[in-house]
């Protein structure tokens, strides 16, 4: 195996960096809504001209929350997949029945954070924000897809989180620290959880057939489809909850090019971010050269 990852590893990594959530939010720890809580790499908020410096900053927040929002609808999908994937190999490898569980405990502990946080956000923020969903509706979509498939979803998920945070949050002096955080943490976590996705795609391609490999690619591009249209419509709540925090409505061609430069941004955060890691295009290349390719050309 030439990633080198192994089950046994990852556990013990996973054991070494493992925080409770009262470590990170509660008392003291408050979010600060005169700061910024996504990087710019992925806000994109500079570019929209025709909004005023506090308006950016109140739409790089609505992006912030739809993140812990979003993040937590993947983990609802991602949590039931691994342990499905636990479940019949109980008896086996004792590294990986306890390596497999300790992710699903991270990520129940994950969307336990996001709503935590969501829950203060809510409380300071002083607007709903409107949101796709329900999340289990989109879970079950995703899940009613092949396995391999939503693997590679999955896979996909986890190095884009490592990512953002490593390119465009861990070097930004200017997030709200407790933003900041929670992106922290959560990465801390979710490194081990991209090399257990490695193997657990590399043991379902070594159970399946060709003809699942097919329909695993297939369905990986029918999930990414499917998110994408449940990001083209978050774009349009977003603005539709800018406008009520900042109680005035944009004209047709501003909300338009607001629109525009949105899903841009959304869609590299949570798909061309992802698509185009380089890790993830390794594993898709070692099961499926041609595969790559047609995933790069996705993601251009
Ligand atoms: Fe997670
Ligand atoms: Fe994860």
């Amino acid at each position: 195996m030439e990633h080198g990852y192994t089950y046994e590893a990852t556990l013990a990594a996973s054991h070494k960096v493992n925080w409770r959530l009262e470590d990170v939010i509660g008392g003291e720890r408050r979010l600060d809504f005169s700061k910024r809580f996504m990087p710019e790499a992925l806000a994109q908020v500079d570019a929209l001209d025709g909004l005023g410096a506090d308006e950016k900053r109140v739409f790089n927040q609505i992006r912030g929350h739809n993140y812990l929002y979003l993040f937590g609808v993947v983990e609802e999908f991602i949590l039931p997949f691994v342990l499905d994937h636990a479940r019949p190999q109980l008896h086996g490898d004792d590294f990986r029945v306890r390596a497999l569980l300790q992710v699903a405990g991270e990520e129940a502990k994950h969307i336990h954070l996001f709503k935590r946080f969501r829950e203060e956000f809510t409380a300071g923020f002083g607007t709903d924000c409107t949101m796709i969903g329900p999340p289990g509706e989109i879970a079950r979509q995703v899940l009613s897809h092949h396995p391999l498939g939503v693997a590679l979803v999955i896979l996909h998920i986890e190095w884009m989180t490592q990512r953002h945070y490593v390119e465009s949050v861990r070097d930004d002096g200017e997030l709200d620290a407790q933003f900041k955080s929670l992106l922290r943490h959560h990465w801390m976590e979710e490194a081990q959880h991209a090399k257990l996705d490695t193997l657990m795609i590399e043991a379902l391609v070594a159970a399946g057939s060709d003809r699942d490999l097919e329909a695993g690619l297939a369905d990986y591009g029918k999930i990414g489809a499917l998110l994408d249209a449940g990001l083209v419509q978050q774009v349009e709540f977003d603005v539709d909850s800018f406008e009520r925090a900042c109680g005035r409505r944009l004209g047709a061609a501003e909300r338009e090019r607001v629109m525009a430069a949105q899903q841009r941004a959304m869609r590299w955060t949570f798909l061309g971010s992802g698509m185009s890691h380089p890790r993830f295009l390794e594993t898709v290349e070692r099961i499926k050269p041609a595969a790559r390719r047609q995933i790069e050309a996705m993601a251009a």
